[in-house]
C-alpha cells in the first residue's frame, strides 16, 4: 500500500491506493483542515505534495477553481480532499490548512500544536 508522509508533523501512514490525502490525514490524525467537509468548496485542505506529485491523481478543473482561493499556491499545490494517492508521497500541510484545523478542532489544539513546534 502507498505511504503518505506528513513532513512537518513527522508522521507516516499507509493507505490503499486511491485514498485521498485528506482521508490519509484523518487516519493518521494529521492536522489538516477541511472546513467544507471534503466537497471541494473551501480550500482549507490545501497541501504541497513535496515528493511524488506524479504519484497523485490528475487535477480536475473544479479543483483548480477552488485552489485559486488558497494562499501561496505553488506548482505542487493540491486540495487534500481531491488528490488521490497512487504511490508513496510526502505532503506538507500548509499553514493555512493547519490554522483551519485548529479552528475546527478546539479540543485537539494542544496535540496538534505539539506536532508542529515553532
Ligand atoms: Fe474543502 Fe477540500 S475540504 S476544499
Amino acid at each position: 500500500m502507498p505511504k503518505v508522509r506528513f513532513v512537518k508533523e513527522n508522521m507516516e501512514i499507509e493507505v490503499p491506493a486511491g485514498t485521498t490525502i485528506l482521508a490519509a490525514a484523518k487516519k493518521a490524525r494529521a492536522p489538516q483542515g477541511d472546513r467544507c467537509g471534503g466537497v471541494c468548496a473551501c480550500s482549507t485542505c490545501h497541501v504541497y505534495v513535496v515528493d511524488g506529485f506524479d504519484r497523485t491523481s490528475d487535477i480536475e478543473d473544479e479543483e483548480f477553481d477552488i485552489l485559486d482561493k488558497a494562499f501561496d499556491v505553488r506548482s505542487t499545490s493540491r486540495l487534500g480532499c481531491q488528490a488521490r494517492v497512487l504511490g508513496d508521497i510526502a505532503v506538507e500541510i500548509t499553514d493555512e490548512s493547519f490554522e483551519a484545523f485548529l479552528d475546527e478542532h478546539p479540543d485537539d489544539k494542544a496535540r496538534a500544536r505539539a506536532l508542529r513546534p515553532g
